[in-house]
């Protein structure tokens, strides 16, 4: 049976992406596409598909097995109070969450399964791996950076890719992503202090989304570097996850948690 697959944010660049992506994929059937009420693509046909763009997100989530979230903070954390009432899984691409909203999220999540995802794209959770096995093995002498790239309209910072690329290093080597991450050390007019985790952010153009890490020692430096060469990767993964969590249980997912037990 196909996975009826809603998408929120319908008008976005992610939006339109994953409706690409679920009216190309042979188990998904897109069952609804959430636009604001004062949109113009409102009632409009979505693409060749036999549906329109709405504002009713109960009436579209009742139709729907899982709902496929990249808005703002906002408009998620709109859309979880609707998928309490119908305990529709959620992915959600969205970045730029507050501590208190993650927690909000990780509390709505008790009662029907929720997946928060900073990268959906499945090469840069295989590079989480790598980080972590790098950190393992150098972290502790390395002058660790993150330098992450986006186009001129992206509004959080440093990007969520680069802040869960932070935590996995540090992690993995028994620290606090919190007590390393450094954003501003350039402008303090000081030296690099030791085991800090700098963040450079770059806000350029139309870059889709560039991450790179190095691990800088004395003589040599080791770089782990993901770019992505469009919006595809990061729908296709979506996409994918989707149809994985609309089976499972309530409770709180990372990709990591669909890569392993897909
Ligand atoms: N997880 C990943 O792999 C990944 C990849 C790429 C991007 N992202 C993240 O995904 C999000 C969207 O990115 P994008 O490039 O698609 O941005 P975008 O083109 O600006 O689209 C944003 C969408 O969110 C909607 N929206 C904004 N505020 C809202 C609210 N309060 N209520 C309901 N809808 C609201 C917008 O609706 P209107 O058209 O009505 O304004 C629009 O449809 C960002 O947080 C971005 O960082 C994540």
């Amino acid at each position: 049976m196909k996975t009826k697959i809603a998408v929120n944010a319908a008008s976005g660049k992610m939006g339109q992406q994953v409706i690409s992506q679920a009216t190309s994929h042979s188990q998904v059937e897109l069952t609804a596409a959430f636009c604001r009420s004062d949109h113009r693509l409102l009632g409009r046909q979505v693409g060749f598909n036999n549906i329109e763009y709405t504002s009713d997100i109960e009436q579209g989530l009742n139709q729907s097995d899982v709902v496929i979230d990249f808005s703002l903070p906002e408009g998620t954390m709109e859309l979880v109070k609707q998928t309490a009432k119908t305990k529709t899984p959620l992915i959600i691409g969205t970045t730029g969450f507050s501590d208190e909203q993650i927690s909000e999220l990780k509390d709505a999540a008790k009662n029907f399964p929720v997946l928060l995802a900073p990268n959906t794209s499945i090469g840069v959770n295989s590079t989480l791996a790598l980080l972590s096995l790098a950190a393992k093995m150098l972290g502790k002498q390395a002058d660790i950076e993150i330098i992450e790239a986006h186009h001129k309209h992206k509004i959080d910072a440093p990007s969520g890719t680069a802040i869960r690329m932070g935590q996995a290093i540090a992690e993995a080597m028994g620290e606090n992503f919190n007590d390393l991450k450094t954003t501003d050390s350039r402008f303090e007019k000081r030296t690099r202090k030791k085991g800090e985790i700098g963040m450079s952010v770059i806000r350029a153009g139309e870059i889709i989304g560039e991450h790179k890490v190095l691990f800088a020692l004395d003589n040599e430096i080791i770089s782990i570097e993901h770019k992505a060469q469009n919006r595809h990767c990061f729908a296709e993964g979506a996409v994918e996850a989707a149809v994985w969590l609309a089976q499972q249980p309530a409770g709180f997912y990372t990709m990591q948690d669909f890569l392993a037990n897909r």
